[in-house]
């Protein structure tokens, strides 16, 4: 991979699969830039991911999260000099699944899911929900219910991942399989 240019690596998966952190973990494992998607956006548009569910709905922060996606993406890119990767990225939990953006991911890097089980997923999302506005207002009952249909909807984007880690993985475990990748 070292021939190449720098790529990127992209986390993806469900609310509360750990992209956040293990991002962060990664970045400092290889001594890259890290940039967390959310915060990315709330950042640029100086306001939360909640504020603009409420003011301008789900179809414009779907817009909203793919223009970030390329800014952040061109930012690192723009910033690499040499080396396997030019920077982490952690997506929002419905970034693969709207427009292009997981095609996209694809051709400009390689992308990790880090595919959880829905009890694990539920037990860390039931005392993390109101920063999330698809999940705020659901009860623990409704929160395990609408985790299954909405991975079940998700997984054929999330499956089009270059690397699916199934467990939690720590930095070089997961390193060695970027560089097989
Ligand atoms: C969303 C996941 C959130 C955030 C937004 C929508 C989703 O990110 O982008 O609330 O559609 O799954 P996290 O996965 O970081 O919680």
């Amino acid at each position: 991979m070292s021939d190449q240019l720098p790529k990127l690596i992209f986390l993806i998966g469900f609310m509360g699969s750990g992209k956040s952190h293990e991002g962060d973990l990664l970045a400092a494992y290889l001594g890259l830039p890290f940039i967390d998607l959310d915060g990315w956006i709330e950042d640029q548009q100086g306001r939360t991911i909640s504020e603009i569910f409420r003011t301008e709905g789900e179809d414009s922060f779907r817009n909203i999260e793919t223009a970030a996606l390329q800014q952040a993406a061109h930012h690192l890119l723009s910033q690499a000099i040499s080396g396997d990767f030019a920077g982490i990225i952690s997506t929002g939990g419905g970034t693969p699944c709207f427009h292009d953006n997981m095609d996209w991911m694809n051709a400009n890097g390689v992308t990790v899911w880090l595919n959880l089980p829905v009890a694990v997923l539920a037990m860390r999302l039931s005392k993390e929900k109101s920063k999330r506005p698809l999940i705020a207002d659901l009860s623990d009952d409704e929160l395990h219910h609408f985790i299954e249909k909405k991975l079940e909807e998700r997984s054929s984007y999330y499956g089009k991942s270059t690397i699916t880690i199934n467990e939690v993985v720590d930095p070089i475990t997961l390193t060695q399989k970027l560089r097989n990748a």
